[in-house]
């Protein structure tokens, strides 16, 4: 997903425009630029690749000048990653630098209309469109009398009225000196708010270091910024609702914390982060969870007959987690449905349909969609969400945040723990309010509170799974087993390998490898399987007995101190006891560690993954 900076005040806006951006390198992108204004004019530096390869020495061979600026980190939708399709774009008279996250859906006609005019383009983007959109309004004799910078807010305004589609932009003029003008529909953008010089940015990681005082658009809003003010205005109520809010983390949050990755850092995070979601929530007395922000009364939730919860990759995956939750603590049906198949299917779904969604960004695209549709049809729809006043977040009916901290590493890790954490709480919480017995919540609260400690035992596995990385990263083909609550997790396990370490892995309930699996099974193809002592125990130990037959190497995640499986298993990771419901968050662990080692020996780009953004903004 593409990144966005903008700075106006009293420093040289190029370094804290390059520093902004590096910080939203995480998101995935293939070409960055940044443009500044100076003595009237416009310098745009840009071009293709990474900045490190490629914007950076340009700066460094040719530092644009100027205290106002734009940046952009571009992930590519119209047109390849070349230099000419890199953001800053300009307009026509080459008055306007604009950066811009987002699809504008109707981009070719208004090109056509353009064309026909007369235009002439550098790029295959659809910014570029609208910075030559806006540029022709600003032209227009209406306007031309009007003191510049009112000129170019009623410019913009008039563009984007023009526009369907998303758009999170930043733009600057070179009438308009010290005036840096932002606006969004559908791309989050942010006021970073400082001492005598103010930011937009796409996210907070990108200002965190100068500013923890912010305020996030809503959509329709257009803002105004200069060294010492800002405005806020709303394309359509005019005034805008203003709230100025404080960045929960600190600067170092976002960074690597002597980790080599951030994906390593965020794994190692987990107890941690797992206390951060429970924090607050425990509530002995009565032998549940509390909750702030669901913004329903226990008759309402008393009422709700069924929930379906829709995510899009490791958010689903923290779902089928929450299935088993819910039904077994709160006996509701739950279905779990991909958020892209849900937007458009027509489920027939009775007025007490509680819709669940999950999300660590609160920007992906289709969980905003089927967001959008459940609540078009009267659904209260609650959001799981790590990022603060992210779109998911603020268009949901209520919601539990889960407070892991921004996470960078596309690979999603604790992200999906503390998701698993708040569905745990919450099938708790929606339990007692209906039939589950004080002494199951009060052993569920104790479970609970040794969660992080638990999880920080587990994470003392990491040179053994270093060990076994070392050992099958040479393999192509990787299979993954479990059943019940070990099943969801088999699916995150094979998830996190492919997506880092660009392995094909297959995830399957234990039992369903009979149906046809097993028949790729042999001694090239490692089958991690998920054996936990407890219910269905014999059943996947039978299952490993199935693979081993076919020579295939067997590494089991079972529960410490179990001999029967290491007399079976080619390697055991144990883990400690716990109360069966903690299984996925335990469990899931390893599998992260064993899918980072193996694309470390790989040499893969672990934090960055090929093809992949952390937060699939399009469709
Ligand atoms: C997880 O490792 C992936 N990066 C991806 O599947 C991710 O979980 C998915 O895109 C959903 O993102 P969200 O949780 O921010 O909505």
């Amino acid at each position: 997903m593409c990144g966005i900076v903008g700075y106006v005040g009293r420093q040289t806006a190029a370094p804290i425009l390059l520093a902004g951006l590096r910080r939203l390198e995480y998101r995935g992108y293939d070409s960055a630029g940044v443009a500044t204004w100076h003595e009237g004019r416009i310098e745009v530096r840009k071009c293709r690749g990474k900045i490190d390869a490629g914007l950076a020495p340009l700066l460094e061979s040719a530092p644009p000048p100027g205290c106002l600026g734009v940046g952009h980190t571009r992930w590519a939708t119209h047109g390849p990653p070349t230099d000419a399709n890199a953001h800053p774009h300009g307009d026509a008279s080459g008055r306007l630098a604009v950066v811009h996250n987002g699809v504008i859906e109707n981009h070719e006609a208004l090109k056509a209309r353009l064309l026909a005019a007369g235009h002439t383009f550098r790029s295959d983007t659809d910014t570029e469109v609208l910075a030559h959109l806006i540029g022709v309004h600003y032209e227009h004799p209406e306007l031309a009398a009007r003191p510049a910078a009112e000129r170019l807010v009623r410019a913009l305004e008039r563009a984007l009225a023009e526009v369907q589609g998303t758009y999170g932009l930043a733009v600057i003029c070179t009438e308009t000196p010290g005036l840096l003008i932002g606006a969004r529909r559908g791309s989050p953008l942010i006021l970073g708010l400082g001492e005598g010089e103010n930011f937009l940015a796409s996210d907070t990681t990108a200002i965190v270091a100068h500013t923890r005082q912010v305020v996030y658009l809503e959509d329709g809003d257009l803002a105004t910024l200069t060294a010492d003010h800002f405005q806020v205005t709303n394309l359509g109520r005019r005034s805008a609702a203003v709230q100025v809010s404080r960045i929960e983390f600190t600067p170092e949050a976002a960074e690597r914390g002597g980790f080599p990755h951030f994906m390593l850092k965020e794994i190692f995070e987990q107890p941690a982060t797992i206390a951060a979601a429970l924090r607050g929530r425990l509530d002995a007395a009565e032998a549940t969870a509390r909750f702030g922000g669901l913004n329903m009364s226990p008759a309402e939730l008393r009422a709700v007959d069924r929930i379906v919860i829709t995510a899009c990759g490791t958010s689903w995956h923290a779902g089928l987690v929450g299935e088993h939750y819910l039904e077994s603590l709160a006996h509701l049906p739950v279905e779990v449905e991909y958020a892209s198949e849900f937007r458009y299917r027509n489920p027939p779904l009775d007025k007490n349909t509680l819709v669940l969604v999950i999300t660590q960004s609160g920007e992906t695209a289709d969980t905003l969609a089927a967001l959008r549709e459940a609540r078009r049809r009267g659904h209260r729809v609650l959001a799981l969400c790590n990022v603060v006043g992210s779109t998911i977040a603020r268009e949901a009916d209520g919601g539990i945040y889960l407070h892991a901290g921004p996470e960078i590493g596309v690979a999603s890790t604790k992200a999906f723990t503390s998701q698993v954490t708040v569905l745990l709480l919450f099938a708790l919480f929606m339990g007692r309010l209906r039939m589950l017995s004080p002494a199951r919540g009060q052993a569920l609260l104790r479970a609970l509170e040794e969660a992080p400690e638990l999880a920080r035992k587990v994470l003392e596995l990491d040179p053994q799974v270093r060990e076994l990385a070392a050992r099958y990263a040479d393999r192509r083909d990787f299979y993954f087993l479990g059943r019940q609550l070990g099943f969801p997790v088999a699916l995150e396990g094979a998830l996190k390998l492919k997506e880092i370490s660009y392995l094909h892995a297959e995830a399957y309930p234990a039992a369903e490898m009979k149906h046809g699996p097993i028949a790729l099974m042999d001694e090239a193809s490692p089958c991690v399987f998920l054996a936990p002592r407890g219910f269905l125990y014999e059943k996947i130990l039978g299952n490993i007995e199935e693979v081993r037959a076919r020579g295939a190497p067997v590494i089991a995640l079972g529960t410490e101190g179990d001999s029967t499986l290491a007399s079976k298993a080619a390697a055991v990771l144990p883990l400690p006891a716990a109360d069966e419901l903690l299984f996925p968050l335990l469990s899931v662990i390893p599998l992260q560690l064993l899918a980072y080692h193996i694309a470390v020996r790989r040499g893969c780009d672990v934090d960055k993954p090929r093809n992949l953004a952390k937060s699939v903004t399009v469709e």
